[in-house]
C-alpha cells in the first residue's frame, strides 16, 4: 500500500511518516526531499530563486515519481494536496490520510523552525497564528478530501497499525 500523508506544515508529516514507516519497515519517503535530489537544490533555494509556480509544478513531478514505490509512506509538504489537481491523483493512486490540528498546535510545532519554511520566513511572529488560521481554512476544502483523517494531538506509535487494520483493500 501507498500511504499519503497530507496537512499543514507543523503537523507531524515527516515525524511520523518515518517512525511508522521504521516501525513497520516500510520505506519512507519525504517528498521534500525528492524534489531537493531532482533539482539538486534546497526548497528553501528553490522558492528563492526560481519561485513558488516553478517549485509547485516540480512537486507534481516528484508527486507522480511515487509510483515506482508500490509500498511506502510518503509524506508530502504542506501544499502538495492543494495544486495541480494532486488530491485527486494521490486518491487515485494511494490512501490519502490527513493529520489534522488546530492553528495553535501548528503555530507551536513551527515557531522553532519557522526561518526553514519559505512561505514563514517573512511573517512576523507576531502574526503568524492569523496566517495559519488563514491558510488552513484555504487550503482545508483540499485537505479534507482525504479519505483518512487523524488528528495530530491524539498520533501514537500504534496509529497506523490501527489504520491498516481498518483499511485492508485500501
Ligand atoms: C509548504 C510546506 C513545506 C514545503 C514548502 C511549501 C507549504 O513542507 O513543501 O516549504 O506550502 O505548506 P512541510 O509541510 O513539510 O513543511
Amino acid at each position: 500500500m501507498r500511504i499519503y500523508l497530507i496537512g499543514f506544515m507543523g503537523s507531524g508529516k515527516s515525524h511520523w511518516g518515518k517512525l511508522w514507516a521504521g516501525t513497520h519497515e516500510i520505506p519512507f519517503y519525504d517528498l521534500d526531499r525528492l524534489i531537493e535530489e531532482a533539482e539538486n537544490m534546497s526548497v528553501e533555494d528553490i522558492f528563492e530563486n526560481k519561485g513558488e509556480e516553478y517549485f509547485r509544478a516540480k512537486e507534481t513531478i516528484a508527486l507522480h515519481s511515487t509510483i515506482a514505490y508500490p509500498k511506502g509512506i510518503i509524506a508530502c509538504g504542506g501544499g502538495t494536496a492543494c495544486f495541480h489537481n494532486n488530491i485527486q491523483w494521490m486518491n487515485e493512486h494511494g490512501l490519502t490520510v490527513y493529520l489534522s490540528a488546530h492553528p495553535q498546535y501548528l503555530l507551536d510545532n513551527i515557531m522553532g523552525e519557522k526561518d526553514r519554511r519559505p512561505l514563514l520566513k517573512k511573517i512576523n511572529p507576531a502574526e503568524l497564528l492569523f496566517f495559519i488560521q488563514q491558510k488552513l481554512s484555504e487550503r482545508q476544502p483540499f485537505y479534507q478530501q482525504a479519505k483518512l483523517t487523524l488528528h495530530a494531538d491524539a498520533l501514537t506509535p500504534s496509529s497506523l497499525e490501527y489504520l491498516l487494520q481498518n483499511n485492508e483493500g485500501a
